[in-house]
């Protein structure tokens, strides 16, 4: 069972990866309410001016980890004038935030190595891949001139596919066919209720009215002569498309009964869309979602950033906090300041030696880390435009694949690149625990039951993540057990002089609003803290 405040993030979760059944019976069993909109405007930036009004001297800041929660902390502070500096264990920034491309090379905790060998333009976005209109992510891209294009996150022309369920499994049904039916004979039933007087309590002869009206323009169903039934309509899509002449086109059929409809589950994945955080339209960065960190970076200025300083001690001291590190070269250096931030992921920052007291240790190990797994498919031809007609989209499934993604750039070039699965817990697990070559061979074999020997013959690279076996990072996310809790509080106050950040310390989780909105946060502490003192 799921605790009282891990509510947001674990519906999130399943809702990504778990599909909108397993959202909607859990969101019936926990009573969810709905994610309140971002109140991205009430903050304000520290400014230049804030020090020379005051007088006040600048401080030093130092930052453990170059993700978006660490990158956003200096580069808001850097606004001010603050002295920050950034430890990144990794040889680039971004974190979580990484676009892999040609040449990318990513050694695993278990020692395996892979070299991505894309083609030139082709890359996967191995973490975050889609943006939110609502979230504060698009405000940073406007902020520091990073170009963004339309993300599909949603395609009438991708499929379902089912393979466990009680009828039609085995077969790819597109979305557009999916909702045809099921609106189609939900429109139907109520339809039919409501003629008959069964919902007359409810009811007035004008609200029947209204609703027969509506749920025959919604389930293109047939009027009371004919019992509003629903045989099928055009909206399924064609086996023989209209043309020119006399081609009025095929609609395609037949019809599978209103039974196997229902028993198929398709009906569920519908909610997905309607998610807060994910539905249409949504963006990307033009390039490669690392256009994000880089921009940062470049903002900060890459003088303030160490990368391969690996965080072994944190100090919080009377007048400051102290970090020290072992640098790229293997040389043990301390660096004092007068505030740290530590936005790096909770189970890392518990192993690192600090003296902030045996409650932070225990609240940093409190959250759980969730398995996340992609693999990205580099294929010689766009044969899912070419042949499918699908133009970027998500076709859900219920294999361990989870989910396959076409991709929303390049339309209509040569090659393409397709997640060939994004998956989280026991799936992300069990590909994790295979060897890359192994990984791509499973996923190649769910996928060919969708797409056909296409999606084995015309396949060129690959290149597989598994967040929680990856260095420095160790998850794909994290899941709060409870965020009323005295864990969370705890982790969302400094200690000392040092202070906490990232998406794991917001409601945001998974996303990098979530870690910008921290960050904001931590940024808003420092600087009225400083500005008090
Ligand atoms: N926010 C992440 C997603 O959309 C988890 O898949």
């Amino acid at each position: 069972m799921v605790a009282e405040a891990s509510r947001r993030g674990f519906l999130r979760s399943v809702g990504i990866a778990g599909g909108a059944g397993m959202l909607y019976s859990a969101m019936g069993a926990l009573g969810l309410a709905p994610v309140p909109e971002a109140r991205a405007e009430a903050y304000r930036a520290p400014r230049n001016g804030d020090f020379e009004l005051t007088g006040r001297s600048r401080k030093k800041v130092l930052v453990l980890g170059g993700g978006i929660a660490g990158l956003a902390t200096a580069y808001e502070l850097g606004k001010a004038g603050y002295d920050c500096r950034i430890l990144e264990a990794k040889d680039r920034p971004g974190g979580r935030n990484w676009t892999v491309r040609g040449g990318t090379t990513l050694t695993d905790l278990d020692g395996r190595t892979q070299k991505g060998s894309f083609s030139k333009g082709q890359y996967m976005n191995a973490g975050p891949a889609r943006l939110p209109q609502s979230h504060v992510t698009l405000e940073y891209c406007r902020e520091l001139g990073v170009p963004l294009e339309v993300f599909t996150n949603q395609n009438a022309n991708a499929y379902i596919y089912h393979e466990k369920s009680a009828a039609l499994a085995g077969k790819p049904i597109r979305w557009r066919t999916a909702k045809a039916d099921v609106h189609g004979y939900v429109s139907e039933l109520l339809a039919k209720a409501t003629d008959q007087g069964a919902l007359d309590k409810e009811l007035t002869a004008a609200d029947k009215e209204g609703l027969i009206a509506f749920l025959q323009n919604f389930g293109a169903i047939k009027g009371k002569a004919d019992g509003f039934a629903y045989t099928g309509s055009d909206r399924r899509g064609y086996s023989v498309e209209p043309g020119a002449g006399f081609e009025e086109g095929t609609v395609l059929g037949p019809v599978p009964s209103l039974s196997d409809v229902v028993a198929s589950g398709v009906g569920q994945r519908f909610s997905f869309e309607f998610g807060y955080d994910q539905a249409m339209l949504m963006f990307q960065p033009v390039g490669g979602m690392d256009a994000i960190p880089y921009a940062l970076a470049k903002a900060i200025g890459q003088d303030r950033i160490t990368y391969g300083a690996k965080a072994m001690e944190v100090k919080n001291l009377p007048d400051g906090a102290e970090v020290t590190y072992e640098d790229a070269e293997g040389r043990i250096r301390t660096r004092r300041a007068d505030f740290v931030v530590a936005a790096i992921p909770p189970m890392v920052m518990a192993r690192i030696k600090h003296n902030l007291g045996a409650d932070v240790t225990a609240a940093l190990k409190y959250p759980t880390a969730t398995p996340v797994g992609k693999i990205g498919l580099e294929y010689r031809s766009r044969w899912w435009e070419t042949d499918e007609h699908i133009y970027g989209g998500i076709t859900p499934t219920d294999t361990d694949l989870a989910t396959i993604w076409y991709p929303s750039y390049g339309y209509q070039g040569r090659r393409g690149t397709l997640i060939g699965y994004y998956n989280f817990g026991d799936n992300a697990v069990a590909y994790s625990d295979l060897p890359h070559a192994e990984r791509l061979k499973r996923a190649v074999s769910r996928g060919v039951k969708i797409h056909g020997d296409k999606y084995r013959t015309e396949l060129d690279q690959s290149f597989s993540v598994a967040w929680h076996r990856t260095p420095h990072i160790e998850a794909g996310w994290v899941g709060w057990p409870s965020q009323t809790g005295p864990e969370y509080k705890l982790l969302n106050q400094p200690a000392g002089h040092v202070y906490f950040a990232g998406d794991w310390l917001s409601h945001v989780i998974a996303w990098q609003h979530g870690a910008f909105t921290s960050a904001r946060k931590v940024v808003t502490g420092i600087h009225e803290r400083v500005m008090a003192g």
